[in-house]
């Protein structure tokens, strides 16, 4: 938990999420971050909160405790957005200091009075609308719907150039420094680089038209610096989110990198045993990959993989005559985030029967998934030699399909 100054006036309030399923379904190795900002003009705002989680409105109190800025002092409270990671708090400040008006869109106020039944003070805005704090900061206020809910909006600070954008540049990891582009190193940058496509594939994934749209009305203003509801501030370039944010957007239908995600599983090795060697090709091959096994492997996980990926290699068994059951969750929860345009193959064992293959027919035509697969390999029990071969040749096909695709993009 940390409390920092952004620039002029405005300063950061930073708490880390850690050893929570984000969402109640996301897994975060590497934590997250929640920001709320507070603007000191004449009069004082604060935008967003932090959500609930292991008495985190206590923590907030600490940190503007810290700034001096009694919570009491606060005349807005903007609320980019309802979802309660972002606003949560709101019922602690109803309770002890209940004076202030609150900022939002005419969606959120909707939300506001079923999610914390709160109906008093606000000021509903539409695109454009001012609000003057003194001391130079006219904030003016743009929707920017369903980047994630319907509600959504961004705040931006005309006297400094300071977008707050809520859920869109944002990134999963925690922050244990100040938090700035500035001040880290380039490691520290292709971290949370890492962090934001997992938390894009994610959280925002299947927005990502609207999120196109949010990027170009934020291109209409004169943003210096980008300040998220999740993740670092970007004061010293500001374009690269906003460019890695366009690319994640278009990763949606594809091509995606020059990379390849394999997802397997097996029950008794025999699928197992063709997975190694289609890891020996794609190293021959020299083409990067990411290789994960389900149950093991968390869908968070998987899904960040695959939309860096425009190459997928599915090796599953089939299992009562269908596809191994968690292969067929992970790929319906790729066809809920409307991953397309990806190059694949798949690849298993069966017993007598087969099924698995018809089954990822089914879901991809019913998702209308627009994969493009080439030929599968299927194999009765252990893969025999010729059936190795042939995944040889299969896997330099989609390895060169993908080659094609990136290129050709
Ligand atoms: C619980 C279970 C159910 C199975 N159901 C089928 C089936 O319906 N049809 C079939 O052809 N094989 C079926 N098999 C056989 C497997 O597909 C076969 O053993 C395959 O080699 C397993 O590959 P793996 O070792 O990679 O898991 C089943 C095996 C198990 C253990
Ligand atoms: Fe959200
Ligand atoms: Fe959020």
């Amino acid at each position: 938990m940390n409390a920092t100054k952004v620039t002029e006036d405005i300063f950061k309030l930073t708490v880390n999420a850690e050893d929570i399923l984000f969402e109640g379904i996301w897994e975060i190795p590497n934590g997250v971050a929640m920001n709320s900002y507070i603007i000191k003009g004449d009069k004082t705002a604060i935008v967003d909160g932090v959500c609930g989680w292991n008495g985190v409105p206590e923590k907030l109190f600490a940190l503007m405790d810290s700034l001096n800025i009694d919570p009491g002092s606060i005349e807005y409270v903007i609320i980019n957005h309802v979802e309660p990671d972002h606003s949560g708090w709101l019922e602690s400040l109803i309770r002890i200091f209940p004076d202030f008006k609150v900022v939002c869109s005419r969606e959120a106020a909707n939300l506001l009075a079923s999610f914390y039944r709160h109906t008093d003070n606000i000021i509903t805005i539409h695109d454009g609308f001012e609000l003057d704090l003194g001391k130079g900061h006219v904030l003016k206020f743009y929707e920017i719907p369903n980047v994630h809910w319907p509600d959504t909006m961004v705040t931006f600070d005309t006297l400094t150039g300071t977008l707050f954008s809520c859920d869109a540049f944002g990134s999963y990891g925690k922050i244990t420094s100040a938090g700035y582009d500035d001040q880290l190193s380039e490691e520290e940058i292709s971290f949370f680089e890492k962090e934001a496509v997992r938390y894009y594939s994610n959280i925002v994934a299947v927005f990502s038209s609207s999120v196109l749209k949010a990027i170009e009305k934020c291109s209409a203003l004169p943003v210096k610096i980008i300040a998220p509801g999740h993740g670092i501030v970007w004061r010293k370039d500001p374009a690269k989110i906003i460019d890695d944010y366009k690319r994640y957007a278009a990763y949606q239908k594809g091509p995606a990198k020059e990379e390849i995600t394999v997802i397997w599983g097996s029950m008794y090795g025999m699928t197992e045993k063709a997975v190694m060697h289609v890891e020996k090709v794609l190293e021959q091959e020299n083409i990067k990959y990411n290789i994960h096994r389900v149950p093991e492997t968390s869908w968070g996980t998987i899904l960040a993989s695959v939309w860096d990926s425009t190459g997928i290699i599915l090796a599953m068994p089939t299992y009562e005559y269908k596809m191994f059951p968690p292969m067929a969750a992970v790929l319906e929860e790729l066809c809920k985030k409307r991953v397309s345009g990806r190059c694949a193959f798949r690849l298993g064992s069966y017993g007598w029967s087969g099924g698995a293959q018809k089954e990822l027919d089914e879901i991809m035509d019913r998702n209308r998934a627009k994969w493009e697969f080439i030929e599968p390999v299927e194999f009765k029990g252990s893969p025999s030699d010729q059936d190795l071969e042939l995944i040889t040749e299969r896997v330099h096909q989609l390895v060169r399909t993908v080659r094609e695709r990136v290129s050709n993009r």
